[in-house]
């Protein structure tokens, strides 16, 4: 099977081949030996490292098998979760999906996953209740820790209406729930309501479990191959973890950090693909999370082109030169459209009369490649043959052993999150929540 491939002849201008190879072996497979041998930072959270490996058959029949129940019994299923109990499945399901799926309607056997608890936004939980009126719904609640504030909301709203519309019986038997082994307000409910439920161990973080239950229960109730998605990943850890030859997470982890030190601090991750556009997102919490921290860190971007080059274009060829790019390319569209010929040609587009759409978008993507590293924009170009589930499973397993190797190069602990408690201990203090009373008063008194 083919695979991924990384190119990195378009940074050559602002780093050189030296310079990457240098820090490669001088950081980058240190790094990779670390994160093997289990010795840096954050040790007890490698579970990820060798997932795909470890996953046995039977516990993707069983994921499978509890998938195809809220298939066979449900119109819609909402995967409630924020951060890594969300992106994950988000950004596989929307890669895979027809574009139009959401304004398609149902059918039997095969239901549409929403999503609910990664925002506190009033109005689209109203929106959400109100859709799922009358209609055949299930639930899979995911929180690791089983406390956080965005999903337990959006549950307890869930839940008291399914229970309403079906009986707290059938609801039950609806309600999935994945969550810590033992600990968390979410592992006692799921206990005393009889929910079937997975768990998330606790050497995988949040952002580094989309091949756990967590990414996997969701895309398999969307009707997608997690098997396909798991055998991807096991193809890439084969070839970068365990073999380990010409080693394309090495080489993306070090040009990245190259280029960080010559004053590259943002890096914008490009798709040509709409369907990319919540794979981008994935991307941001896993890099954002693991290397924003000790007051270092790429800052990561992501945009959708050609649409962001008629809003971002300006500033990415012009502004101010501290940002690099990765392009996702998509080397086969799945569908083939011509662009048709026209008698009166007012439009002026005859001159491309007979090509492909795919084949405009990929003139679109090496001129804007040219023009941007033209213009001081390195760009690391990751080539995918076709998105399958196969090639998601390549780029995920890709993406997550990059940012370990990274997140040591950059020499932080790539997998711990301390920066997100902030905002929560704030907005407890503010909600006068049990326990936060002296918070509560040192916040007020700041306003
Ligand atoms: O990566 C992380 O650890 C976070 O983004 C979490 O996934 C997110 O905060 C949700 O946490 P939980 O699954 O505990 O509800």
């Amino acid at each position: 099977m083919k695979k991924i491939q990384v190119n990195i002849n378009s940074v050559l201008s602002t780093v050189s081949e030296n310079e990457i190879h240098a820090l490669e072996s001088a950081a980058a497979k240190p790094a990779l030996e670390k994160l093997k041998s289990g010795t840096g930072e954050g040790n007890d959270f490698l579970g990820w490292l060798d997932l795909p490996e470890k996953t046995p058959e039977h516990h993707l029949d069983e994921i499978i098998a509890v998938a195809n129940d809220l298939r066979n019994t449900c119109d819609y299923v909402v995967s409630v979760g924020i951060g890594g109990s969300y992106l994950g499945a988000k950004a596989v399901i929307e890669a895979l999906a027809n574009s139009f799926d959401a304004y398609t309607p149902a059918m039997p056997g095969s239901p549409k996953v929403l999503f609910a608890g990664q925002n506190i936004g009033e109005d689209y939980l109203y929106e959400l209740q109100e859709f799922l009126k009358d209609k055949k719904f299930g639930i899979i609640v995911i929180s690791k820790s089983g406390t956080t504030t965005e999903p337990a909301i959006a549950f307890r709203l869930l839940k008291e209406q399914l229970e309403a519309q079906v009986g707290k019986a059938e609801a039950g038997k609806r309600i999935v729930a994945i969550t810590d082994a033992k600990r968390g307000a979410l592992r006692q409910l799921a206990t005393e309501e009889g929910y079937k439920t997975f768990v998330i161990d606790d050497n995988v973080g949040g952002r580094f479990s989309v091949l756990t239950p967590v990414g996997l229960l969701p895309i398999a109730v969307a009707g997608y191959d997690i098997k396909k998605l798991v055998k991807g990943a096991f193809d890439m850890q084969k070839e970068c973890l365990n073999e380990g030859v010409d080693n394309i997470c090495e080489l993306y982890a070090t040009t990245r950090n190259c280029l960080y030190r010559a004053g590259k601090k943002t890096e914008i991750l490009v798709n040509y693909n709409p369907k990319l556009h919540y794979f981008g997102e994935w991307w941001k919490q896993l890099y954002g999370e693991s290397e924003g921290k000790d007051h270092k860190g790429i800052f990561p971007a992501a945009v959708d082109f050609s649409t962001d080059l008629h809003s971002m274009g300006q500033w990415i060829q012009d502004g101010e030169r501290t940002i690099f790019e990765t392009v996702i390319s998509v080397e086969n569209s799945a569908h083939e459209k011509a662009i048709p010929s026209d008698a009166a040609n007012l439009d002026g587009l005859n001159y491309i009369a007979g090509k492909r759409v795919d084949e405009v978008n990929k003139m679109a993507e090496l001129g804007t490649r040219i023009a941007h590293v033209d213009g001081g924009v390195p760009n690391i170009r990751i080539t995918v043959p076709e998105l399958t589930e196969e090639y998601l499973g390549q780029l995920i397993y890709f993406f997550e052993l990059s940012c370990g190797i990274s997140g040591y190069i950059l020499d932080v602990n790539p997998f711990n999150q301390p920066g997100v408690e902030a905002y929560k201990s704030n907005m407890f203090a503010l909600l006068e929540k049990p326990g936060y009373e002296e918070a509560t008063k040192a916040i007020r008194a700041k306003l």
